[in-house]
């Protein structure tokens, strides 16, 4: 399987604090993965390394097995790389179709991914006109992985899409972004790590700005000292819980 992503021991600072201290992971091409860690440890970062938003100093980074490292945020994002940043980035005064019009890498991006969008997120077709502000949070949230969606990238970065979420929205964005796995690959950073379990085929693990482990997403779920080590112990046992049993 081919990789659409290597980062080789990055090093990335804010200010001269020296945040990023080797961060190193692979994301294989049609997959999901997971990149998990306690909150600080350095995930957002490590997307906006990728994205060329917090360039690294040190170590490298392919995509498509070309060097992305060094490039500009705008050159990064037009090789076909969608950022999905913490918070739901959207513009809350504009509609939901002026939001994704905005999104348009070239002109009649919208016309052409308007169908993959709205059977993923009938919602935003429902809201169309309405102003962003409008609407929930699991719709904003929506909104904001659609606009990585209208120009065809080949690999999406979503950070924490469950954040703030009722668990009956996040099923329903577990269950887009699974679908949407068929479509592009994705590197997805939770806290929730039921939804990442359930998501993901294969995991990192960063804390303090480093690499800690890494492997299939099916033998961390059964190792709790793993998962109480780096992610706390708030997480044991959240993966291992039935999707159905928790929706009461
Ligand atoms: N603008 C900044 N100035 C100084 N330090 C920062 C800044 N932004 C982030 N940091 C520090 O960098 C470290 C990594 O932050 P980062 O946002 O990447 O963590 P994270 O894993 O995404 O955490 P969270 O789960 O809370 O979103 C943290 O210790 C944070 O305090
Ligand atoms: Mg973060």
């Amino acid at each position: 399987m081919t990789n659409i992503l290597e980062v080789n021991a990055i090093h990335t600072f804010i200010g001269q604090f020296h945040i990023l201290e080797g961060v190193s992971l692979t994301v294989p091409q049609g997959s999901i993965t997971a990149l998990l860690g306690r909150n600080g440890a350095g995930k957002t970062t490590t997307l906006r390394s990728i994205m060329g938003l917090n360039p690294p100093r040190e170590g490298t980074i392919l995509y498509a097995g070309e060097p992305i490292q060094g490039k500009t945020a705008y050159q990064i994002a037009t090789r076909g790389i969608g950022y999905v940043p913490e918070y739901r980035a959207i513009f809350r005064a504009l509609t939901v179709e002026e939001n994704l019009r905005i999104a348009e890498r070239s002109k009649g991006d919208l016309a052409k991914r308007g169908d993959l969008i709205f059977e993923l997120f009938p919602d935003l077709k429902r809201f169309y006109r309405l102003p962003g502000g409008q609407l929930s949070g699991g719709q904003q949230q929506m909104l904001a992985i659609a606009r990585a969606l209208v120009p065809e990238n080949q690999l999406l970065l979503v950070d924490e899409p469950s954040e703030g979420l009722a668990p009956i929205i996040i099923e329903a964005i577990v269950a887009a972004l699974r679908q949407l796995a068929a479509h592009a690959t994705v590197l997805l950073v939770e806290q929730n790590f039921r939804m990442a379990s359930q998501l993901a085929d294969r995991y990192y693990i960063v804390d303090d700005g480093q690499t800690v482990s890494s492997g299939q997403m099916a033998d961390l779920v059964k190792d709790r000292p793993l998962i109480a080590k780096y992610l706390g112990a708030g997480y044991a046992g959240a993966g291992l819980v039935p999707a159905q049993s928790t929706t009461a």
